[in-house]
């Protein structure tokens, strides 16, 4: 059976902004999209257009798309801003071929509808989507950026198997996931790290810090996946075994709980 990790790859990882270090270079991309797909971080996200172009070139260069499920956010190119992230738009019936010709795929395996308050615009993305599926564009559709409400006002019959959230143990409201769980929809967490700037934030052992904050989330009941982006082939490595030595410690729990304080 293929390995399949509880850790996703998030798709900041292949952007200059929002994070820590320099943008990856297309080989450090490279080498770290195939340590996920040899260890089992199978599920890549892309939010911005850019994250997608990246992602494309790399897996059409390894030659493993078929190994990796892309989800992709609907956050689009808009003319005069093609070096900024411009924030989301609903989808219309002309963003699939877009996005796949970026990815450089024919199906996208999980379509994430970023939520927002208007339910009629709401239900007319989720019978695009619903039709993208029948076309084979799209396997599977995930809502982003939830919260319970948004959840309540879903239609009959809609095709929502994935619920996406900044989750972590600086913000810990779980209720969207616990809603969602009941519904029989999977859970997925974003943002371990904030940015990674929480990771400076609290200070000392950048390491022993990352393990703490990962192996939190990751140990969550309710949650099914986590995503975080790496621009370094060795975070793969250390945030899998982090993720492998499971729940806290009562000591690492208490030591956590001193830098949420010292940091609220
Ligand atoms: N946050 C949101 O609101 C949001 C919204 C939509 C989608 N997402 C998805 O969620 C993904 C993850 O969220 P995020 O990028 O906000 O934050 P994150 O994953 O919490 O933090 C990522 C940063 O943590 C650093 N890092 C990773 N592993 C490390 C380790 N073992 N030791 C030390 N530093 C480590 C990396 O820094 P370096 O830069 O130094 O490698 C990276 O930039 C995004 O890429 C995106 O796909 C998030």
């Amino acid at each position: 059976m293929d390995k399949d990790s509880k850790l996703g790859l998030g798709g900041h990882s292949f952007i200059e902004q929002l994070g820590n270090d320099p943008q990856a270079s297309f080989e450090e991309q490279c080498a770290i999209v195939s340590a996920c797909l040899d260890e089992g971080i199978r599920v890549i996200d892309t939010t911005y257009y850019q994250e997608r172009i990246a992602l494309g070139k790399v897996l059409r260069y390894l030659g493993r798309r078929n190994e990796a499920r892309i989800m992709a956010w609907n956050f689009f190119k808009q003319p005069g801003k093609e070096k900024e992230l411009v924030g989301y738009t609903p989808y219309e019936p002309c963003h699939i071929d877009i996005m796949l010709e970026e990815l450089q795929t024919e199906h996208i395996d999980i379509l994430v509808i970023h939520s927002h308050g208007d339910a009629d615009k709401l239900c007319k993305e989720l019978e695009l989507a619903g039709r993208w599926m029948l076309d084979g564009k799209v396997k599977k559709v995930g809502l982003g950026m939830v919260q319970s409400e948004h959840l309540r006002q879903l239609p009959v019959g809609h095709p929502i198997t994935h619920v996406l959230a900044p989750y972590n143990a600086f913000n810990p409201g779980s209720k969207v996931f616990v809603d969602a769980k009941k519904m029989g929809m999977s859970a997925i967490a974003l943002s371990p790290f904030i940015r990674g700037w929480k990771l400076d934030e609290i200070g000392g052992d950048k390491d022993l810090v990352a393990e703490v904050l990962l192996r939190w989330v990751a140990a969550q009941p309710m949650i099914d996946r986590v995503i975080v982006s790496m621009r370094k082939k060795e975070w793969v490595h250390s945030n899998l075994n982090a993720v492998e030595r499971g729940p806290l410690t009562e000591l690492e729990q208490s030591r956590l709980q001193e830098w949420i304080k010292r940091l609220s």
